[in-house]
């Protein structure tokens, strides 16, 4: 029975302590022998402990939840909280130990569990999954926007450890202050805000990130750094850079030969921080000021800085070697407190939309210009997605297809919830999938093996069925964009954010 516009939306944000290890699920009907691997997703699992509840969405603790294809027809599903010091003190406590969290608890810390959290730092690592793979080491390590990780096991979802690797020291093409301590020597800098999002490095079996340092010396300046992800524990500098304040980024861009960094005027305010534990709280949003984009060229390590329009950015969709940048532009962080998104009507009235956006960097003038795309007739909110995926195949390459999520298509509740393919060659092309009352998150590309066109493979889509009040698997043909294959999961999975499929985990 219906019992709302957006009914059982809610159930996203109410803890679910299930765990299960290779539960065996159903399909509607028979998989691709083809369909090999094994997809991870981490995300949200929990919201309070004892009687003490996060306030922000961001907070909660990290679960993470994977579906095995073992390429004989049958697959399994398994979920498992990560096990983070966090969680763990959490859970022996019986109440929500004092780290750093994103916005306040209720109730709130007191000053000296403040201090505790501020010494502790971030240890909820709820945001993606990576595997960093060499000839020698295969890993895999879950994220969120910081240079701490944990490490996982790929196939039971077991957390083994936690890494904070080493901070490199820096390398080519660096602009380094004299007086300066070396990076990440410990004394003088906070070096602990990174990317939830680290990018493959073109050509290579490393992946690239940034690292934020904040100075605590007078006189000396917060730095930038591309950073190389040699593997779990190995980094090296590609380039560092001071900047007079650190903008909160969340992803970044790379092509063949640069890396993109968009600083937004969105700066971390280190006197709020120390005087209030809340990192949410201590970010200062400048209205009228631009972004600046810091263009590193990946080999030489040399930065060239631009400007471009004021702007909020999330995710980054990908980038070519022709320079172009394409992202989605919104400013959706401060409605996300549980609170509003446990409140039917408060929820559905925020901005939801994004925008999907070109950047285009030229090397010779240094001038950005900005582009956007044109509408879909009859899909004129395709535009407007974010939580991108790509086939992973194109990513360095001239690539035409987005698979994004559009929340609130008739911008009126959360019922209407999309996951678009944008075409950027011919918006006419553009088909979205959606039921009502049913709610898609994050959806990977799988590409069939063998096949010829970037479109050629299929999306794999946990969602929550709000009628039903159960979450599924939908498997979708990502050509036409139609339900080819579902299966339903032993309880309701609450909201996930991002996951990777790992072809040769199974
Ligand atoms: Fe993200």
């Amino acid at each position: 029975m219906c019992r709302g516009q957006d009914d059982g939306f809610d159930l996203f944000f109410v803890s679910s302590t299930s765990e299960v290890d290779d539960y065996p699920i159903q399909f509607t009907d028979p998989l691709p022998k083809w369909l090999r691997g094994t997809l991870i997703r981490n995300g949200l699992g929990r919201f309070e402990i004892g009687k003490r509840n996060f306030t922000h969405t961001f907070d909660g603790f990290a679960k993470l939840h994977s579906w095995k294809f073992v390429g004989n027809g049958s697959a399994s599903f398994s979920a498992k909280f990560l096990y983070s010091d966090f969680y763990r003190d959490s859970v022996s406590r019986n109440d929500i130990a004092p780290y750093l969290l994103f916005q306040t608890v209720t109730p709130a810390f007191n000053e000296f569990q403040k201090l505790e959290s501020l010494v502790r730092g971030i240890d909820n690592m709820n945001v993606n999954v990576y595997q960093f793979k060499n000839e020698s080491t295969s890993e895999y390590f879950v994220f969120s926007d910081y240079w701490k990780m944990y490490e996982i096991n790929g196939i039971n979802l077991a957390t083994k450890r936690s890494v904070t690797p080493p901070v490199p020291a820096p390398s080519i093409g660096t602009k380094w202050h004299p007086a300066a301590p070396p990076m990440g020597g410990g004394f003088g800098f906070l070096s602990f805000l990174s990317s939830a999002h680290p990018l493959p490095e073109y050509g290579t079996s490393n992946f690239l990130t940034f690292l934020s340092s904040i100075s605590l010396v007078p006189g000396i300046k917060n730095r930038m750094s591309l950073i190389r992800i040699i593997s779990g524990e190995k980094r090296e500098a590609i380039a560092s850079w001071e900047v007079d304040r650190v903008a909160y980024m969340h992803s970044f861009s790379a092509t063949q030969n640069y890396a993109a960094l968009f600083a937004m005027p969105f700066y971390v305010n280190v006197e709020k921080m120390v005087l209030t534990a809340e990192p949410f709280d201590s970010l200062d949003w400048y209205d009228n000021a631009n972004t600046t984009i810091y263009l590193v060229h990946l080999k030489t390590g040399h930065v060239t800085k631009h400007t471009t329009e004021n702007l909020f950015t999330m995710h980054h969709i990908t980038s070519t070697p022709s320079k172009q940048t394409p992202l989605r532009s919104s400013s959706i962080c401060p409605h996300l407190e549980l609170k509003i998104l446990r409140d039917p009507v408060r929820r559905n009235q925020f901005p939801a939309h994004a925008l999907l956006k070109r950047f285009y960097i030229d090397l010779v003038t240094g001038n950005v210009d900005v582009t956007l795309f044109n509408a879909s007739p009859v899909y004129p909110y395709a535009n407007m997605l974010d939580m991108p995926a790509i086939n992973e195949k194109y990513r360095y390459k001239d690539y035409r297809h987005i698979y994004g999520l559009v929340l609130k298509t008739n911008d009126v509740n959360l019922d209407q919830i999309a996951l678009v393919k944008k075409d950027l060659y011919n918006s006419s092309n553009d088909k979205a999938w959606s039921e009502g009352h049913c709610y898609p998150v994050e959806a990977w590309f799988v590409p069939r093996p063998g096949g010829q066109k970037e479109d050629d493979g299929l999306l794999l889509v946990p969602v929550l069925d709000g009628i039903h009040r159960k979450s599924y698997l939908a498997i979708i043909n990502a050509t036409t964009m139609a339900t080819v294959n579902t299966a339903d999961l032993p309880f309701v999975i609450p909201y996930g954010l991002h996951g990777r499929f790992f072809a040769d985990l199974f």
